[in-house]
């Protein structure tokens, strides 16, 4: 706890980042530090040294906070004091043999992050109740779309036959597609298909999908025996869901006998799909499941029309897509009835136009489900994206379900909202601000779906009442307390408890802010994570407030941050600079206003949806190679070392390796490329060319091989037409203006875009002005 700045693993135990790690006492001190108060929590990041508690927490009698490491505890009088709400509580009985030296778990000092693990209840097998929640079987609800091309059909086949042969023999497994109707398939049966149609032109409300499925309760059984049957007892769901094991061969047949859709066809035409009705189809067919057991629907989904005009975000501003808005507020509804249920949409998309991933993000965003956008169902960011979510072991993304985020503060401080995967479950309390940012409103989140890499954003404000006679408010540490309570991929329900604290600093005691309270401020920021957070505020605001100028309003905070927090003259541009604690934040705004994130027009509206998608959901480290991709050099006289992300990195006798996270570039100089296609790498006495040319690929490999969705890898030649996936990345430095300046063997950018010396340049002058 002595270390509040974070040092060698950022998130440490805890999973936990913060913009500032030293809080400005008022609400006022807060706005005058231009970035937001926001911490980021990796919630079930595994770490080896966070201990399993096998019993129930303690809470504190007022505020249920539970019991841990800032707790004042008093041995004699078997009492500690809640440090949230300052409530003295008695230690129950059980607790009697504590002391000093014999602590339980929670109460050990680094024991910031502790879980405390239920174990499964065992089953009653006369009990129906007993039975029911007895079962923790995943179960995977494929949604094909099969409005498809021939080749793009057999990709998605053979990805689904090897998935099924993946799952675990318990898994239980169901399977819908879709073209201009859709196909419920019987999985019961081995011997003959059955199938359950519905049309795709109109929605269907979910309680006639259960009733033409048979699904309504007081329905007769299904003639299915064994161990689905044994899981929902007295359902006719298990004709359609069916262990893994039980139907793999049913499923294969169907996928053999599974044609592109064969409706006839306008010419010039696709037939128009049902998405919204398929997905709307497979929810009332889950909807039979307990509310969340770990269901997930895994939608698969291919581009309407290959020939139709690209929807640009020119055509949403100005509402020529007419369908955009009206298709939103359908998922927007199709989300809330997902996460009644408890329930997961994943989302696998291929070709990179009008799929409808910018009007679908809504149901897997709040859902907490994975997404992926590839060109094409035989692409490996595709094919090995899919393989690994039924993977096992080191590979397994470890899937948990059902979870809740709930979060205490200490008394000063209100919660706006969460940027991130997650839905606010709307319960008010004492800590909720008045202003919302994403989902608020709420102390209490659900996250339907959450995995190992899941990272929320919880934006923070300070109240604006005067708390000089409320208890602790002369505290010097400030509290806050996340739990997460979620089921294992084992089934195994764990209930996770984070506590952080951080320091107040003062810096209003006199009228004039004291320079020492500032630079403690200064101390405690941490730009990576203020990059990363700004990057999501940004990204929100450009979709949900309309005119928005995102460009203008993040260089009207850097100014401002620079004005407050740089040292420099008045008037004197010269004079400027920035504690090294800042210093590479101009840096990164100045990326992020290049980046995918902002720069919108350069993609279409499904790509943007799928950045952002993952810009909220990933780690900070991985968020920020988003928005300032890292580059690896590597050349004979000297290990790989990292490069300024800078046209001027490029060298003829060099290889660069990139990684912007959607994408890994490997980008050979003009030199080693002609030695690599004289086969010099072949030749014994150029075994260390051979090293150089082969050091980029293994760094790559393992990049690729660690991430999800996995990144497509270029790998390309100085002035190939696949090099403008790294030139796109870089600095322009050197542009047909100053050309006649650069070195030999560079390259030159053909831009207008102002460079980052010019970026900062300005920056210097505005931030000086009085
Ligand atoms: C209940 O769980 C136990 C332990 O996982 C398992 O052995 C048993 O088969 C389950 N019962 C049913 C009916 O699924
Ligand atoms: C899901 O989580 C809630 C809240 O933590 C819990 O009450 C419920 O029993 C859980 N449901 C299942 C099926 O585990
Ligand atoms: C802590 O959380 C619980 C449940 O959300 C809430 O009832 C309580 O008021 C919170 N206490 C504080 C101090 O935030
Ligand atoms: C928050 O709750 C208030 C009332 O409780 C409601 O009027 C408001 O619309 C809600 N805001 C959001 C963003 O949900
Ligand atoms: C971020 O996530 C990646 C995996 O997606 C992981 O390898 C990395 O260690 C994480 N970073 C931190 C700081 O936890
Ligand atoms: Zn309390």
């Amino acid at each position: 706890m002595s270390s509040e700045i974070p040092t060698t693993d950022p998130e440490g135990l805890d999973g936990v980042r913060m913009t500032w790690n030293l809080w400005p006492r008022s609400k006022l001190e807060s706005s005058k530090c231009v970035i937001p108060l926001a911490a980021t929590i990796s919630l079930i990041k595994p770490h080896p040294d966070i201990p399993r508690l096998p019993y129930a927490p303690l809470r504190c009698k007022t505020c249920s906070s539970i019991l841990n490491p800032f707790s004042r505890v008093d041995f004699t009088a078997n009492i500690w004091i809640c440090p949230f709400c300052y409530q003295r509580n008695h230690f129950p009985p059980h607790y009697n043999a504590i002391s000093e030296t014999n602590l339980p778990g929670e109460l050990y000092p680094h024991y910031t992050t502790v879980e405390y693990v239920n174990p499964i209840p065992h089953s009653n097998s006369n009990s129906f109740h007993q039975l029911t929640s007895n079962f923790t079987s995943p179960v995977f609800l494929f949604l094909l779309d099969t409005c498809i091309i021939q080749e793009e059909m057999e990709f998605v086949k053979s990805a689904l036959r090897r998935a099924i042969g993946l799952l675990p023999d318990n898994a239980l497994v169901g399977f819908v597609s879709f073209g201009t109707q859709v196909q419920v398939h019987e999985l019961g049966f081995s011997d003959m298909s059955k199938v359950y149609v519905f049309r795709g032109s109109k929605e269907i409300p979910k309680e006639q999908v259960s009733e033409q499925l048979g699904l309504a309760s007081g329905y007769q059984k299904g003639r299915v025996q064994g161990a689905a049957a044994a899981a929902f007892p007295g359902t006719a769901i298990t004709r359609f869901l069916l262990p893994a094991s039980d139907c793999e061969y049913t499923l294969n047949a169907l996928l053999d006998e599974l044609q592109s859709d064969q409706w006839p066809v306008l010419p010039g035409s696709r037939p128009a799909r049902c998405t919204g009705v398929a997905l709307s189809v497979a929810m009332g067919l889950l909807g039979a499941c307990n509310p969340g057991t770990g269901a997930r629907i895994i939608a698969l989904i291919v581009s309407k029309d290959l020939s139709d005009p690209v929807r640009s975000h020119k055509d949403l501003d100005k509402d020529a897509a007419p369908y955009f808005k009206k298709a939103v507020k359908l998922y927007e509804s199709l989300a809330k009835q997902l996460v009644n249920q408890g329930h997961v949409l994943d989302l696998f998309a291929s070709a990179l136009d009008q799929v409808g991933v910018a009007e679908m993000k809504v149901a897997v965003e709040r859902t907490g489900g994975l997404v992926v956008l590839a060109e094409s169902f035989g692409h490996s960011v595709f094919k090995d994206s899919f393989k690994r979510i039924f993977e096992d072991g080191e590979q397994s993304l470890g899937l948990c379900f059902n979870g809740t985020l709930e979060i205490n503060c200490s008394k000063e401080i209100k919660i706006q909202g969460i940027i991130g995967p997650c839905t606010s479950l709307e319960k008010k309390g004492p800590s909720v601000a008045d202003t919302v940012i994403g989902e608020g409103n709420t102390t209490t989140w659900k996250m339907c779906g959450l995995d190992k890499s899941t990272c929320l954003t919880v934006m923070f404000d300070l109240s604006s009442n005067d708390r000089s006679n409320t208890p602790g408010a002369v505290n010097p540490q400030l509290y806050l307390q996340f739990l997460t309570s979620y089921q294992g991929s084992d089934g195994q329900s764990v209930l996770r408890v984070t506590t952080v604290t951080r320091r107040w600093v003062d810096s209003s005691v006199s009228s004039e802010p004291s320079l020492t309270s500032i630079l403690e401020l200064v101390q405690g920021f941490d730009q990576e994570t203020a990059a990363v957070v700004m990057a999501r505020y940004a990204s929100l605001k450009m979709e949900t407030e309309e005119t928005f100028d995102a460009t203008r309003w993040l260089d009207r905070l850097l100014i401002r941050l620079c004005s407050k927090f740089g040292d420099y003259r008045k008037d004197d541009p010269s004079s400027f600079t920035l504690n090294p604690s800042f210093s590479l934040f101009p840096q990164f705004m100045f990326n992020l206003r290049r980046s995918q994130f902002l720069q919108v027009f350069n993609n279409s509206p499904d790509e943007t949806a799928y950045f952002r998608m993952m810009l909220n959901r990933e780690n900070i480290s991985n968020a920020a190679v988003m928005i300032q991709p890292s580059l690896i050099s590597y050349s004979f006289n000297s290990l790989p070392a990292p490069a300024l992300l800078d046209v001027a990195s490029i060298a003829a006798d060099r290889i660069l390796l990139l990684d912007s996270y959607f994408s890994v570039v490997i980008f050979h100089g003009m030199t080693i490329a002609q030695w690599r296609n004289l086969g010099y790498q072949n030749q014994p006495e150029h075994q260390a060319f051979a090293q150089v040319l082969e050091a980029p690929h293994d760094d790559a490999e393992m990049i690729v091989r660690e991430r999800f969705p996995v990144p497509r890898l270029v790998v390309c030649d100085q002035h190939g037409s696949q090099g403008r996936f790294l030139l796109a990345k870089l600095n322009p430095s050197a542009t047909y203006n100053n050309a006649h300046e650069m070195t030999t063997g560079s390259d030159v950018i053909f831009t207008d875009d102002v460079s980052l010396q010019v970026f900062f340049e300005h920056l210097q002058r505005l931030a000086v002005q009085s």
